[in-house]
């Protein structure tokens, strides 16, 4: 049988990992300034997420969730201790499409409503919801263009306030824009959205599947807003590569028995790899660590001769190249061992390990300097 083949592949297979470093099968060493789309947040291999999951699998790996799961109850607890959010209500799924998907239902099935409300560029996913929220129509299929769904400019005030009505269910937007090449979600828009969405009683989703769990220099990018959204979801850096995903909240939402639900979601596994990397963000204090290297390196990225902008916050980094360095990613990997990600048409993303050294982060400043010169 053929894998169906929907992904472009650089020509490299990682066998082993550890902390910002990959090996390949020929035992070439590559730094991960990526981690697989955002994915790694406590470093690869993490002796505290390797204990925490083979200590597990050697107890129960799994059952649904028809029986009491007090490890739930324990990562709920302890995520709302390390975000800020000990009133929300923790769902628990697999992945950040259906944690959108999830949050997208809940908002219509709270206020009645069909429509939603996103933003150019946006990306939330690849399922039916998330997909027809995504500004990128080469995706979405003709059934998933079913769905009431309106794009506006991203942090325009006067374009919200023209399109918001009492028949907007919800408003979805990412603290930062990932795939969209690293757009960060201005503090005042923010603030006046959440205020429009209790204006027509809409729901206000924050996607922080990319920007959450510490990478923004806050546990959430929001947070730097001061806003409280009524859903708020997870997933990505949440299992450090376990799959997981979630959905926060809002107390005043009240559950019926059927509402959501999921076969997998919450499992044992995906509950000991969660704490184990909430347990780590708080021990090694990764989320002050990440706003002091991301503001450091920011300033010195700003300094390389040929960088046009710098974007984002914390460990979620973006900068735009002439178009004459369109090939920069491919030779930061081939000829630097370094993985980096990218939007188009030519920007640079950064989405390091939290954990990452500002050794580590010289290598690539190094590399670059010797790539722009
Ligand atoms: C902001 C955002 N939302 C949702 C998703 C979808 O997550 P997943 O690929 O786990 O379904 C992504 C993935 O890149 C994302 O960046």
């Amino acid at each position: 049988m053929n894998l169906f083949d929907v992904y472009p592949l650089f020509p490299i297979e990682p066998v082993k990992a550890q902390g910002s470093w990959l090996w390949d099968k020929n035992g070439k060493k590559y730094l991960d300034l990526y981690g697989g789309h955002a994915v790694i947040s406590i470093g690869h291999g993490h002796p505290v997420f390797v204990k925490a999951l083979t200590t597990q699998l050697n107890q129960i790996s799994f059952y649904s969730n028809s029986v009491v799961s007090s490890l739930q109850q324990r990562l709920a607890d302890k995520l709302g201790q390390v975000s800020g959010y000990p009133e929300h209500q923790l769902f628990l799924c697999n992945s950040g499409a259906e944690a959108n998907e999830n949050a997208l239902k809940l908002a219509s099935f709270v206020t009645g409503r069909k429509k939603i409300i996103a933003f150019r560029k946006a990306f939330h996913g690849r399922t039916s919801g998330a997909v027809a929220a995504t500004d990128n129509p080469k995706i979405v299929s003709p059934f998933n263009a079913g769905h009431l769904v309106e794009f506006l400019p991203f942090n325009d005030k006067e374009a919200l306030k023209a399109a918001m009505g009492s028949d907007v269910a919800a408003v979805i937007i990412e603290g930062i824009q990932g795939v969209g090449g690293i757009h960060v979600a201005d503090d005042e828009f923010l603030r006046f959205l959440a205020t429009q969405c209790k204006t027509y009683g809409s729901l206000l989703i924050l996607d922080e599947i990319q920007s959450g769990y510490g990478r923004s220099g806050k546990f959430f990018s929001h947070q730097f807003s001061g806003i409280k959204p009524d859903l708020i979801t997870i997933a990505k850096g949440m299992g450090n590569g376990f799959p997981v995903g979630g959905v926060l909240i809002h107390p005043d939402i009240k559950p019926w028995h059927g509402m959501l639900g999921t076969t997998f979601g919450g499992s044992y596994l995906a509950c000991a790899a969660s704490l184990a990397v909430l347990e780590v963000i708080e021990q090694e204090n990764l989320i002050n660590h990440a706003a002091t290297l991301g503001t450091a390196w920011m300033d010195q990225l700003k300094k390389v001769p040929g960088v046009l902008e710098v974007r984002g916050r914390g460990l979620m980094i973006g900068f735009d190249l002439p178009a004459e360095h369109s090939s920069l990613r491919n030779n930061l990997l081939h000829e630097h061992h370094i993985f980096t990600g990218e939007a188009k048409p030519h920007t640079i993303r950064l989405l390091p390990s939290l954990n990452i050294t500002e050794e580590e982060s010289a290598i690539f400043q190094k590399a670059l300097m010797q790539e722009l010169s």
